[in-house]
């Protein structure tokens, strides 16, 4: 075997001993490269004599060639090694069950408050909302309560370490019934309005939370009255019920913003309190001082308003016996409503 052959054989054996790519390419560096041996030789080649040389030449060139496909074949070998365990690092175990992307539900309490405003929204009423954090003179005084009233009292209602520009604190709502005074102030006869959102009390207990919703009605013209309540009232539960087989009462009451007044109760149809009754809301014609609030003239602007509990009207539509399930977050009890 001549010196050339010895070459060829040493490099495969160099590249075969290289276990990955960056030995690979030291080694090709070792016979191919500037100063490796397959060049020096190459270069010797320039003190033989010109027959020489060129047989010389061809079989260094042979040798060269040989190495380049030694190394080109380990190249190969090495990176197909390299996918392979990539592979296997990476392999997954196909037979898992599959992370399940779970689409949310919209909360039975939306859901009805999305159903009042398509169906008043339907009969011509505007939707309007307002701040949640409200003065003493919007949320008692404009509406004609008493500075006595026991509706103002620390025992019903939650006040803010904040004073507004009368100097009295500020607070929760306790009603959207604010919400006539602020709507009426800001737009022209005819006024014909919801008000739904949040609204707050010192209150708890299966048909009481210390958050809930109302939704407020207000509907002021020339000719608005207590019949008009009962006629839009009425028809709107048989609408939010899909049913005229109701069993509702108005029932007479007193709110000092409203004269007559009346408190609306619902029969329950279905569920745990079938047959009992349920109050869904506070009514009446808009008393003349809180007509006068309005920046209306009640000589000439009449008309009622209504505040419902939205919550209630969502327990009656699926015989839901205590509202505290509306916010305890128990997906068992949520999904029921999607
Ligand atoms: C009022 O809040 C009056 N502002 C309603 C009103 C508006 C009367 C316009 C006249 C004209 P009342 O306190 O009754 O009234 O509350 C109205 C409704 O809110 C109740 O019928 C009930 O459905 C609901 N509600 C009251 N308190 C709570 C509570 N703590 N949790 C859940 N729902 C409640
Ligand atoms: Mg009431």
């Amino acid at each position: 075997m001549n010196d050339l052959d010895a070459l060829v054989r040493a490099a495969g054996e160099a590249f075969a001993a290289a276990a990955e790519p960056a030995a690979l390419e030291n080694e090709k560096a070792r016979f191919l490269g500037k100063a490796g041996s397959v060049t020096e030789l190459l270069k010797g080649l320039a003190k033989l004599a010109p027959e020489e040389k060129k047989a010389q030449g061809a079989r260094i060139n042979a040798a060269k060639e040989a190495i380049e496909a030694l190394l080109a074949a380990r190249r190969a070998q090495l990176a197909e090694a390299e996918l392979n365990a990539r592979l296997a690092a990476e392999s997954f175990d196909v037979t898992l069950p599959g992370r399940k992307l779970s689409a949310g539900g919209i909360h039975p309490v939306l859901q009805t408050w999305m159903r009042i405003e398509e169906i008043f929204g339907s009969i011509g009423f505007d939707v309007a909302d307002g701040p949640e954090i409200e003065s003493d003179w919007h949320n008692f005084t404009a509406l004609n309560n008493p500075e006595n009233h026991p509706a103002r009292s620390m025992q019903d209602t939650f006040y803010v370490d904040m004073k507004d520009a009368d100097g009295k604190p500020l607070m929760l709502r306790t009603h959207t019934s604010p919400m006539q005074v602020r709507y009426a102030r800001m737009h022209k006869p005819p006024i014909k309005v919801i008000a739904p959102g949040r609204t707050y009390r010192v209150d708890s207990d299966a048909t009481h939370s210390p958050m809930f919703h109302q939704v407020e009605g207000l509907w002021i013209d020339e000719d608005i009255s207590f019949a008009d309540l009962k006629a839009v009232y009425t028809d709107f539960l048989h609408r939010f019920f899909e049913t005229d087989d109701l069993q509702v009462r108005f029932r007479p009451s007193f709110f000092p913003f409203t004269e007559p007044s009346a408190e609306i109760d619902m029969m329950f149809a279905t569920g745990p309190n079938k047959g009992k009754w349920l109050e869904i809301s506070g009514a009446g014609q808009v008393h003349p001082t809180v007509v006068r609030n309005f920046g209306l003239d009640p000589e000439r602007y009449t008309g009622f308003a209504f505040g419902s509990g939205i919550e209630r009207l969502t327990m009656l539509r699926y015989g839901v016996n205590d509202l505290r399930l509306f916010f305890e977050g128990d997906l068992r009890f949520l999904q029921q409503f999607n």
